[in-house]
């Protein structure tokens, strides 16, 4: 029989589960390895929608979500998010790419991050892509100068961008605050004002709005609010001294999910209250009459989806520590290490069965870091045993380093109610390659 449960807080209990064995959306998990083999991600699409749907039901109407694809870009993933009404915020060139192959339309795309390059520029702009979000005077001036060139003929001859600011203030939060101070990202709130004037002057930019991004993985409601409304604050102040008229807020990301035992859920329903209050108190100013609003979450949709899958190839005791050594490492699954957090772990076909020993969760890798679970209780381990890494539906096979000690790259496979789909194949790397330069 197979059981599907939605838990909101332990993210192994909102898989669906047979007969004590893994089922994600009710595929039977050796049914799955005995076509791809390991090691693999497998992805829920109901997950997926679920956590959209809960971030939807959380927000006010006048909130747009765009699904941040650094997270996840896999365009079959992205895709559930835009068949729900998502647009999408990208980082690169081929972001834009996966994100076009994903069926997104241009106007609904945001293109965000440090040090875009001239190509990458020219990209959005001849895709016409919605927004895109200037993080520095210098980046401001080769927009200018590209959107005159490229638009020349064009009937809308404005490039659309908003500025990111890099306020003077920070959010005390224990995921990675990304603002406030000393910063790579946006431009300083205290060097913007003759910017956005430079803007509103430029007959080649259309200025769209502002886009704060306040952290990743932030997972306390207060701290999120607390930075949403000192940058309200700032936003207010600075319309009124320049008599602005501002498009859009793009509150960006940073929605946080619970990797480790004693982390809590973010409390998302408080999140959209306070931002429910906040939008509905702007919109009494002038200035802020036709304001739209957005957030760009990556984390939040797609990591609770997945499950990184390797397989126990070996089990050995060293001076009284049990490791249990698998046949996939951080080459694949990074970020666990990088936030040094245990991320739920199970064997996959032990599901049903007590967890007792002690034990560190080991990768095939010549490096001490590749561990990714170190004092995990788990069920007697045993060779052959499958080993998942849940919540890892997110920053997961993009935020790896693939290639290091040359394993293939893990095959990508989406469940969707009873169904499975490869959707990215394990690769070998790629050796050789020797061609003589034409300099
Ligand atoms: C500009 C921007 N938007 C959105 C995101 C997505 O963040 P998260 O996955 O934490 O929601 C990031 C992540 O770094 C980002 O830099």
């Amino acid at each position: 029989m197979v059981r599907s449960v939605i838990s909101q807080v332990n993210p192994i209990s909102r898989f669906s589960r047979s007969g004590g064995k893994l089922s994600p959306g009710s595929v039977p998990i050796d049914r799955i390895i005995a076509a791809t083999g390991t090691p693999l991600y497998v992805y829920d699409a109901d997950l997926m929608r679920h956590q959209y749907n809960k971030l939807v039901k959380a927000l006010p109407r006048s909130f747009t979500i765009c699904y941040s694809m650094k997270a996840n870009p896999n365009p079959a993933v992205a895709k559930i998010f835009r068949k729900l009404g998502a647009g999408a915020e990208i980082a690169s060139k081929s972001e834009l790419e996966a994100a076009l192959l994903s069926g997104f339309k241009p106007r609904d795309i945001i293109y965000a991050g440090p040090g875009k390059t001239e190509d990458e520029l020219k990209d959005a702009m001849r895709s016409r892509i919605g927004v895109i979000n200037v993080e520095s005077e210098t980046e401001l001036e080769r927009i200018s100068k590209l959107s005159r060139r490229i638009n020349k003929n064009r009937k809308r001859a404005k490039t659309k961008i908003a500025l990111r600011v890099n306020p003077d203030f920070t959010s005390g939060n224990k995921g990675e605050v990304m603002i406030g101070g000393s910063r790579k990202f946006g431009i300083d709130s205290e060097t913007i004002e003759p910017l956005i004037l430079k803007t509103m002057a430029d007959p080649g930019l259309d200025l769209a709005g502002f886009h704060f991004y306040a952290g990743t993985g932030l997972l306390e409601a207060k701290t999120l609010i607390q930075a949403y409304k000192a940058f309200v604050r700032w936003m207010k102040k600075t319309s009124v001294r320049l008599k602005l008229d501002v498009g859009v807020i793009n509150f960006g990301g940073g929605l946080g999910i619970p990797y480790a035992d004693g982390e809590n859920e973010l409390d998302i329903k408080a999140v959209g209250a306070a931002l429910k209050k906040i939008t509905a108190n702007l919109a009494k100013s002038p200035g802020f009459k036709k304001t739209g609003f957005i957030l760009e979450p990556g984390r939040y949709l797609a990591g609770p989806s997945g499950v990184y899958i390797s397989e126990v190839t070996d089990i050995k005791r060293s001076r009284g520590t049990l490791y249990v050594i698998t046949n996939g490492g951080i080459n694949h699954s990074l970020i666990p290490i990088v936030l040094n957090r245990n991320y739920p772990t199970a064997i996959l076909n032990k599901m049903n069965r007590r967890k007792k020993i002690e034990c560190v969760v080991a990768g095939p890798l010549c490096a001490s870091p590749d561990q990714f679970s170190r004092k995990v209780k788990l069920p007697k381990p045993e060779i052959g045993d499958l080993l998942g890494v849940f919540n890892s539906g997110a920053y997961g096979l993009t935020a790896s380093m693939l290639e290091f000690l040359s394993h293939p790259t893990p095959a990508e496979v989406l469940t969707d109610q009873g169904r499975a789909y490869l959707i990215r194949e394990s690769r070998k790397p790629e050796f050789g390659g020797f061609k003589r330069l034409k300099i």
